[in-house]
C-alpha cells in the first residue's frame, strides 16, 4: 500500500481533573429521575447500556480555550518542536466562547506568552459543525500541505469542547469535557492520509443544536442517534466507492479494504450501533468466513430495522469482528464522556494506545466523524510502522488515573458537579444595561496550567476573556 505523505504527526490529549464517577454518586442520585427503580439499575445502564464510568468536568478556571492551550503546550512541550514552525493553527469547538473572535487566537496568544516566541505568521482559524468542527479543519490542514502553499513545517488543530445537556434529562449522563491536538506534518509518524478517499454527507437536520441564547444544546436523543447511523453511513459508502476506484485496490474484498474503523463516540454504545451498519457487508465479503449473521427482513419499518440491528450485536460473530475493527478506539471515551469535537481523536488515541502494533502497523484505518445538524466527513489513513514509539511519550492511562490510584485526577460530589454545570460567563443579576460577571470559584486552585482568570470591564475590552499562566 503506498502511503502519501502528509498526516498526523503526534496527538496531544488534554482532560480536567475533576470527573463524577458514573455507577455511584450520578446512579445514586439521578435513578428515580431516570425513571429506574435502584441506584444499581441505572448503574447498569449507564456502564452497560451506554457504555461511560467516568465524567469530565471542567473546573471554573477552565474553558474550551484552556484546554486547548493544555493540549497544543503538551504537544509542542512532548514533541520538542518550535512554535514558529507552526503556520497553521485551526481549532474545532461547539462550544465557542465568542460570537467573532477566533478561539485559536485566544491559544495563539497564551502560547506565545507561555513560551516567549512569537507567532505571527502563523494563521489561526476557529471551525464549527458540530462534534465535525476538528475534523473539517484536519481535512483543512491535509490540503495546504498536498497544495504546496505552506510555507511552515507544522500545521496544528485542536478539538476542544464541553459537553452539557440540561440536570437530569437523558443526555446528562453522556456529558463531557476535553481538548485532542493533532501535530499535522508532511513526514507523519502515526497516520498517513490516502488522497481522493474522502467521503461527505450533509443534511439539514434538527437532531441536536445550541441556540446562542443556550448553554446547554437542545437534543432529541433517540432521532439524533439515527441521524448518525444514515448521515455516517452515506459519506462511508462514498469514500469506499472512491477506494475501490484506485486501480491498486482492484479485486480486494471489503474486509481486505477496511481493517480497521474509529468513529465519532459520543458514548461507546453508539460505535457499537454503528458497527452493526458496517460490519455485516464487510463480514459477508469474506468468503473465507461463513458469515452467520441474522438476515434483515425484507422491506423493514424504523422498528424493524432497530431490532434486526439489535440482535446483529448480540451475535457471537458480530462480537468477534468488533473485537478485531473498532473495540480498541473505546477504551478512554468511557472514562472521558463525550467531548464532543474531540471525542473521535480520543477514540483514535485509543485505538493507537491499545491495539497491538502488530495488527495495525501497515493497515488502512477509516475515520468516519459526526457532527448533529447533520454532516460526515470519512477518510482513510495508513498506520505508519514504528507509531507506537513515537505516541508512547502521549499515554492517556497516566493521565486518566484517579487521585486515589496514585493520578491526578479527582472525583466530585454531586453538589460540586450541580455547582460547575450552573456556572456561566454571566452573572443572572446583569440587565440589559449592565453586564456582571459571574463570581467563579474554582474547587481545585490551578497549578501549572492555564486558566481563566477574569473579564475584561472597561469599556474597550468589556467581555475579553483573561487567561493566565498559573505556576
Ligand atoms: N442495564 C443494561 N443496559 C440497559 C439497562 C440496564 N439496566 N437499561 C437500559 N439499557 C440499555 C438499553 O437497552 C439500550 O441499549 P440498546 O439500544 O442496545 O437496546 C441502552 O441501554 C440505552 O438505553 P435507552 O435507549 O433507553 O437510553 P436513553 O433513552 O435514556 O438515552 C440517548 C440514550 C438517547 C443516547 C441519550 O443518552 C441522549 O440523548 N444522549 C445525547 C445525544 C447523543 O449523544 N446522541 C448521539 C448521536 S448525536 C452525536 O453523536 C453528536 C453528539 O456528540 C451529541
Amino acid at each position: 500500500m503506498v502511503a502519501p505523505h502528509v498526516g498526523i504527526d503526534a496527538i496531544a490529549t488534554h482532560v480536567p481533573k475533576l470527573f463524577v464517577d458514573m455507577p455511584t454518586d450520578f446512579a445514586a442520585s439521578r435513578f428515580l429521575d431516570m425513571g429506574c427503580s435502584s441506584r444499581e439499575q441505572l448503574a447498569s445502564k449507564i456502564t452497560n447500556g451506554i457504555g461511560i464510568r467516568k465524567m469530565s468536568m471542567t473546573d471554573a478556571h477552565e474553558d474550551p480555550v484552556t484546554m486547548a492551550a493544555m493540549a497544543v503546550r503538551a504537544l509542542i512541550e512532548k514533541t520538542g518542536i518550535d512554535p514558529q514552525d507552526i503556520g497553521f493553527l485551526a481549532v474545532g469547538t461547539e462550544s465557542g466562547v465568542d460570537q467573532s473572535k477566533s478561539a485559536a487566537a485566544y491559544v495563539l496568544g497564551i502560547l506565545e506568552n507561555y513560551f516567549d516566541r512569537p507567532m505571527r505568521n502563523c494563521m489561526a482559524p476557529q471551525y464549527q459543525f458540530a462534534c465535525a468542527g476538528a475534523m473539517y479543519g484536519l481535512e483543512s490542514a491535509l490540503n495546504l500541505f498536498r497544495s504546496g502553499e505552506f510555507s511552515k513545517k507544522y500545521a496544528v488543530v485542536v478539538a476542544t469542547d464541553i459537553a452539557r445537556y440540561e440536570l437530569k434529562s437523558p443526555g446528562e449522563s453522556t456529558q463531557g469535557a476535553g481538548a485532542v491536538a493533532l501535530l499535522i506534518s508532511g513526514n507523519p509518524r502515526l497516520l498517513a492520509f490516502e488522497s481522493r478517499t474522502l467521503g461527505s454527507c450533509t443534511r439539514d437536520e434538527r437532531d441536536f443544536f445550541r441556540p446562542n441564547w443556550r448553554k446547554t444544546a437542545v437534543v432529541d436523543g433517540k432521532y439524533s442517534t439515527q441521524v448518525y447511523l444514515d448521515v455516517v453511513q452515506a459519506a462511508y459508502e462514498q469514500s469506499i466507492a472512491r477506494l475501490r476506484e484506485k486501480p491498486e485496490n482492484e479485486g480486494k474484498t471489503l474486509s481486505e479494504l477496511v481493517p480497521h474503523i474509529v468513529c465519532h463516540v459520543p458514548f461507546p454504545k453508539m460505535a457499537e450501533y454503528m458497527a452493526s451498519r458496517f460490519l455485516p457487508d464487510i463480514l459477508r465479503s469474506d468468503a473465507s468466513m461463513p458469515c452467520d449473521l441474522p438476515v434483515p427482513p425484507k422491506n423493514p419499518t424504523t422498528e424493524q430495522i432497530r431490532e434486526h440491528e439489535k440482535s446483529v450485536r448480540a451475535h457471537p460473530t458480530f462480537q468477534r469482528a468488533f473485537q478485531r475493527t473498532m473495540a480498541d478506539s473505546l477504551h478512554f471515551a468511557g472514562e472521558v464522556g463525550n467531548i464532543y469535537s474531540g471525542s473521535l481523536f480520543l477514540a483514535l488515541a485509543s485505538f493507537l494506545e491499545q491495539a497491538n502494533p502488530a495488527d495495525i502497523e501497515g493497515k488502512r484505518v477509516l475515520l468516519c466523524s459526526y457532527g448533529s445538524g447533520a454532516t460526515a466527513l470519512v477518510n482513510s489513513a495508513i498506520v505508519q510502522s514504528g507509531y507506537a514509539e513515537a505516541h508512547a511519550k502521549f499515554s492517556l492511562e497516566e493521565h486518566l488515573r484517579s487521585e486515589t490510584k496514585g493520578g491526578r485526577r479527582r472525583q466530585i460530589t454531586m453538589n460540586e458537579y450541580e455547582y460547575l454545570h450552573g456556572l456561566q460567563d454571566v452573572a443572572p443579576e446583569s440587565t440589559a444595561t449592565q453586564t456582571k460577571f459571574m463570581t467563579r470559584k474554582s474547587l481545585v486552585a490551578p497549578h501549572d496550567e492555564f486558566a481563566l482568570v477574569g473579564f475584561g470591564e472597561q469599556d474597550n475590552n468589556h467581555g475579553l476573556r483573561l487567561y493566565k499562566y498559573i505556576r
